[in-house]
């Protein structure tokens, strides 16, 4: 039994079909000396899937119960989060428009080709900053309101207390799965930005009272001003909706940027290897804007000997920028083994 219902108070539409296996690396494990676990978030059945899937669950629902028809929101060309949000919006059949920032990709790949592909109305406005962005989203919004449509504004990467709730329940649905295969994980390592996958995992632990530790490999420092507290209020949000009479910490958020290198979508130390392990141990996809991070903190901490197994690592999803031809050519080039293949 789930120590909290499946989301009694948080409504959700169905986005993924099936519960996103749990399973053992083995290969990885050995090469590290530590019990290394997956949570496949990265498998899916809707817009190839990842971690914004399921905080779309939740949000959606609310959009529709709110009358919305239409689902706004912004993001950089490269977002996961828009095209997460434009094919789960074609699933449900909803208008979808959504702004987008930064001048690259210039070619139709990577996500920004599936956000045109799944049928959503592109609003390409250039290099602005976030909070530029989110005016300019929410002008979007008004026009849109102005000729009739009935718009939700999804927040940039469903970062929302609905959207960490769908990962409060995603913490208890991974630790029964584990248990089903009679194992039980120390340590939950997550690439994050936004927070409210961190946020829903923290909560989820609280829900279970377990002494997990949870690492949020920040792979975008300046989302917000105040990342942690940030964090700590969509956690906090969360609980109000599914258990308000627990309250998170500050103490309870643990993240580092020790592996986030010169910043969103830049190269650090150990991304070519992590992608290079997983690879060639698992035969498993991770990307360098996102989880490649994430995979690099568990090797180098492994090494370390400061991190303790058995170690979930909660694939997120956004191997899809491994087909961005700016990604492509850097792992190409950085990977030895791939450098010498002549084409
Ligand atoms: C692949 C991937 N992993 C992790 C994250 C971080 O999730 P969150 O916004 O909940 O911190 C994102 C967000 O865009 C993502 O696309």
């Amino acid at each position: 039994m789930s120590a909290i219902p499946d989301h009694t108070d948080v409504p959700r539409i169905d986005l993924r079909g099936f519960t996103s296996p749990v399973h053992f690396l083995p290969r990885l494990s050995d090469e590290l000396g530590v019990e290394v676990w997956s949570k496949r978030d990265d498998l899916g059945s809707v817009g190839l899937a990842g971690n914004k899937v399921r905080k779309l669950e939740t949000e959606l629902a609310h959009a529709r119960a709110l009358g919305a028809t239409h689902i706004v929101t912004e993001g950089s060309r490269h977002s996961n989060a828009t095209r997460a949000a434009a094919a789960a919006a074609a699933a449900i059949g909803m208008k979808c428009t959504l702004v987008l920032c930064h001048d690259e990709p210039k070619e139709p790949v990577g996500n920004l080709l599936l956000d045109a592909l799944f049928g959503a109305d592109l609003r390409l406005v250039g290099d602005a900053s976030w909070v530029e962005l989110a005016r300019l989203t929410a002008d979007v919004v008004r026009e849109l309101e102005a000729v009739g449509e009935r718009v939700y504004r999804l927040p940039i990467g469903s970062a929302t207390g609905r959207g960490a709730a769908s990962f409060a329940r995603a913490y208890i649905e991974a630790e029964e799965q584990m248990e089903a295969q009679g194992a039980t994980f120390r340590t939950i390592v997550h690439a994050s930005s936004a927070g409210s996958t961190h946020a829903g995992l923290v909560l989820g632990r609280a829900l279970r009272q377990k002494s997990t530790r949870i690492i949020g490999v920040v792979v975008a420092g300046e989302v917000y001003d105040d990342v942690p507290g940030n964090y700590l209020r969509l956690a906090n949000e969360a609980a109000d909706l599914i258990a308000p009479t627990i309250r998170i910490a500050a103490s309870d958020i643990e993240l580092t940027e020790a592996y986030l290198g010169k910043g969103y979508g830049q190269p650090a130390a150990g991304v070519t290897e992590a992608i290079d392990l997983m690879a060639r141990l698992e035969g498993i996809v991770v990307d360098p804007v996102y989880t490649a991070k994430a995979v690099a903190a568990i090797i180098d901490m492994a090494r370390k000997e400061t991190i303790e197994g058995p170690v979930l690592f909660w694939h997120t999803g956004g191997y899809h920028a491994i087909f961005d031809p700016s990604y492509t050519a850097a792992v190409w080039s950085d990977l030895p083994r791939l450098r010498d293949i002549q084409l």
